[in-house]
């Protein structure tokens, strides 16, 4: 499969620290080469100067947004639609980041309603899920990030979506599970797909330049979101390059 390196901005970044970033993201030597797809989430702010850039100085690189509500449009303030995510050139949307269901209380069923109006509107979902460190201490990971999966799904997925295994306990943590139990998590992840097509999964949560050989080496992630180490172009540009080298694309 075509591994995925995802940017997470969250709330940094204005357009014009954007500019700067791609200006020396388009230098890194790493860029080069469509045998992986690199995709950048930033705020929704800057997502269309991001996207005048990318189409001049970078077009290898696709657009995400952080987030979207599930109605077409309506009286919805401060929100924002598929249909206006695709317009300013989104390929993808993130779905249920921990950030959004710890702090903005998002629940399962809000969840399960914007998965499927990403699809209805074209966009590919990248729908985010993990445990907490108290749900992992009482062995209950691999069940949570299961229902987490039922519940937003619905019935049967057909359409293409990424699912991103983020371990809330490791987001912006310094610490990250094992190579080990994140190869057992993706593929009790897989499991939960057996019938769709093939989906790739990607790893996130303290994702950096030191461990991305071993967390891509165990041949079952698809990819990485990084957040706090892709804010530099430099670093993020690493993590590509050691990663698709540890995923064996040399
Ligand atoms: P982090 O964030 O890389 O800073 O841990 C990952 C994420 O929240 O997507």
């Amino acid at each position: 499969m075509r591994p995925c390196f995802v940017a997470n901005w969250k709330m940094y970044k204005t357009c014009g620290e954007a500019e700067d970033y791609l200006q020396s993201l388009s230098l890194q030597p790493a860029l080069r080469g469509f045998d992986r797809e690199i995709v950048l989430a930033p705020p929704f702010t800057a997502l269309s100067s991001v996207r005048a850039r990318i189409e001049s100085t970078a077009p290898g690189i696709v657009l995400a947004a952080q987030n979207l509500h599930f109605a077409p449009e309506g009286a919805y303030t401060g929100e924002v639609s598929a249909r206006m995510l695709r317009e300013v050139g989104c390929r993808y949307v993130m779905v249920g980041h921990s950030e959004r269901r710890v702090h903005l209380g998002e629940s399962d069923s809000q969840i399960r309603l914007k998965v499927a109006a990403a699809g209805d509107a074209g966009l590919i979902p990248i729908l985010c899920v993990g445990e907490t460190l108290q749900q992992r201490q009482m062995g209950e990971g691999a069940a949570v990030v299961q229902r987490q999966i039922e519940a937003a799904l619905g019935s049967t997925w057909e359409s293409e979506m990424l699912v991103a295994y983020e371990p809330v306990w490791a987001i912006g943590a310094n610490r990250t599970p094992s190579p080990t139990e994140i190869v057992a998590m993706h593929r009790r992840i897989r499991a939960c797909f057996a019938t769709s097509a093939p989906i790739r999964i990607l790893y996130g949560g303290s994702v950096t330049p030191e461990n991305i050989a071993d967390l891509m080496g165990g041949g079952e992630v698809d990819g990485v979101l990084v957040g706090g180490q892709s804010l530099s172009a430099e670093n993020f540009a690493t993590i590509i390059e050691r990663g698709m080298k540890a995923y064996g694309h040399p």
